[in-house]
């Protein structure tokens, strides 16, 4: 048994080596080199936050490096995207590396020496503008990535693109922007990329620590109005008219029976929110008109075609039984999340020399949405979950994303960027 054991040892020792370079240990030393420069970029990047398709700065500044390190830079790409290509000494596959670069028009309350007080308008309105979702922290670990890689160049077989989209959280009013565009500009077609990879940070992960899924992942959000045509009257006398509020309140109720009710739960999430409700002008007076509006989260596209319908029979049925009518229309706004199983498989071990084998974990279904999806419609794509939650912090109470209270430990986005350094490398 020994013996066999010893004799197996050597033979993998003489083996391995030809099987497989692994650069992990020199991604790591290149890493902690530029870790210092990293925190900085990302600290000056979150201390000066750009509302989506206004990065102009934050294009600049990454656009300025990329060139820096000798990378072929493409700026103004759907309007302030930036892609850098970097090609490797041999050829093979094309693999892209993406990045959101966006702020949210939120006021920071955090109490860090790199707060936010930068203000600008948003949809007419004057407001705080912050790194609410650690976009910050994406570029940040992006530029790192593209500083490591350019200086392994030698040792790359095949093309990395770098990419550093505006808009990931929606262009504003009248504008369009964020992954979409960028897919529709042809950063996925010249070159034309093979597998594209992208990082979340998340406050409620601890740091060290990579999460993901396979297959659906996040969920496909499209967004809902109803519209609800009564007839007026005064308060004083409902049965004269037909009250688009009561029909309202019902409807309201008939969207969550969709939910609870009609929907295959254990197969994957549906959510149904509706966010905002307008009507009336007085106490007593009945309106003619109620609008009432929301999101739909989806995580099985079979599911969101069967919801639309519900949700349009829902409406227009119990319009009508009340004598009023509903006008239901529904933007389909991003797609499911979806994680190419074979892709995942492939990629996890590049992951876990990033941080640990027992540092990778699966994750649950994310109601949330992310524009990333439109890469994956275009080539297999994996997209994970990088811990920014201070060690022992607790998941359940930490502010979430998008708050003014939202807070990311930047201590270890070196395991950002050994990941997809290692992806990069491993990639066959
Ligand atoms: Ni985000």
């Amino acid at each position: 048994m020994k013996r066999m054991f010893a004799t197996t040892l050597v033979l993998f020792s003489l083996i391995a080596p030809v099987l497989a370079v692994d650069m992990s240990a020199e991604i790591d030393a290149a890493t902690a080199k530029i870790m210092p420069q990293v925190v900085q970029w990302r600290r000056y990047i979150h201390e000066h936050p750009e509302l989506g398709n206004r990065e102009v700065e934050t294009a600049k500044l990454v656009a300025e490096h990329l060139r820096k390190l000798g990378i072929e830079t493409r700026t103004g790409v759907a309007k302030t995207g930036v892609v850098g290509i970097l090609k490797g000494a041999q050829p093979g596959p094309v693999i892209g590396l993406r990045a959101d670069m966006d702020g949210l028009p939120v006021t920071e309350r955090v109490d860090v020496p790199f707060k936010s007080t930068v203000k600008s308008e948003y949809n007419g309105q004057t407001v705080g503008v912050m790194h609410a979702c650690g976009h910050d922290t994406h570029v940040a670990m992006l530029l790192g990535t593209a500083t490591v890689l350019a200086g392994m160049k030698d040792k790359i077989k095949g093309t990395v693109v770098f990419i550093f989209q505006p808009a990931e959280e929606g262009a504003p009013a009248g504008e369009t922007g964020g992954a979409s565009d960028m897919v529709k500009e042809g950063v996925m077609d010249n070159p034309k990329i093979d597998a594209i990879f992208g990082i979340h940070i998340n406050s409620a992960t601890e740091i060290g620590t990579i999460k993901y899924k396979s297959g659906a992942e996040m969920a496909a959000s499209d967004w809902f109005s109803i519209k609800i045509k009564g007839r007026q009257a005064h308060g004083a006398y409902p049965w004269q008219g037909i009250d688009p509020i009561a029909v309202a309140t019902q409807i309201y109720t008939g969207l969550q029976m969709i939910v609870a009710r009609q929907s295959e739960l254990p197969k994957a999430p549906v959510i149904i929110t509706v966010g905002r409700m307008s009507a009336g002008i007085r106490e007593n007076i009945i309106p003619e008109e109620v609008t009432m509006a929301g999101t739909i989260r989806t995580l099985d596209s079979e599911m969101q075609n069967d919801v639309h319908e519900k949700i349009r029979r829902t409406a227009t049925k119990i319009a009508e039984s009340m004598g009023a009518t509903a006008e239901v229309t529904i933007d389909r706004k991003t797609p499911v999340t979806y994680n190419d199983p074979a892709l995942v498989k492939k990629m996890v071990p590049s992951l876990e020399k990033a941080t640990g084998k027992g540092n990778v974990l699966e994750a649950e279904w994310v109601t949330g949405a992310e524009d990333f999806a439109f890469y994956g419609q275009k080539a297999p794509a994996f997209f994970f979950f990088v811990g920014g939650m201070p060690k022992g912090g607790n998941p359940k109470t930490v502010p979430s994303h998008h708050t003014p209270d939202f807070f990311i430990d930047d201590s270890r986005l070196d395991v950002g960027i050994k990941a997809f350094c290692n992806i990069v490398f491993d990639y066959k």
